[in-house]
């Protein structure tokens, strides 16, 4: 119900984003502009804006916002080579997909809903705090 619920928003948000840049409330700090989708052209994990908490991937003709926060105490991931994520606060890993591959976290990374708006540039919806 929750998920629906925020999608819901997301897209009003969305809608009013499109609608004009004073349209949005940016104090609300729940969408960030990613920049433009052509910053995105090869496959792979993205970190620049880890510090903002997600990472953007391209896996072919999809564009992913995933969670860039470790899922036991929330420390800052850190993307590697082969596109999997490791904590260095307890060592967790989690797959290219955000799947948990080793504890201590149980739960898989969320992924942010995403859109592009009618400029090119790439929408996330980061969770509210
Ligand atoms: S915060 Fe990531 S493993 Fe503990």
């Amino acid at each position: 119900m929750n998920g629906s619920m925020s999608r819901r928003q997301f897209l009003s948000l969305a809608a009013a984003i499109l609608a004009g840049p004073n349209a949005l409330d940016a104090s609300t700090g729940r969408v960030v502009d990613a920049g433009p989708v052509s910053t995105y052209g090869p496959e792979g994990v993205y970190d620049r804006f880890r510090d903002q908490g997600f990472f953007v991937i391209r896996n072919g003709k999809r564009l992913l916002a995933l969670s860039a926060f470790c899922t036991h105490r929330k420390c800052k991931l850190a993307a590697q080579p082969d596109r999997s994520f490791y904590c260095p606060c307890h060592g967790s890993t989690f797959d290219p997909n955000g799947k948990v591959t080793a504890g201590p976290a149980k739960r898989d990374l969320p992924l942010f809903p995403v859109v592009v708006n009618e400029s090119g540039h790439l929408l996330v919806e980061l969770p509210g705090r």
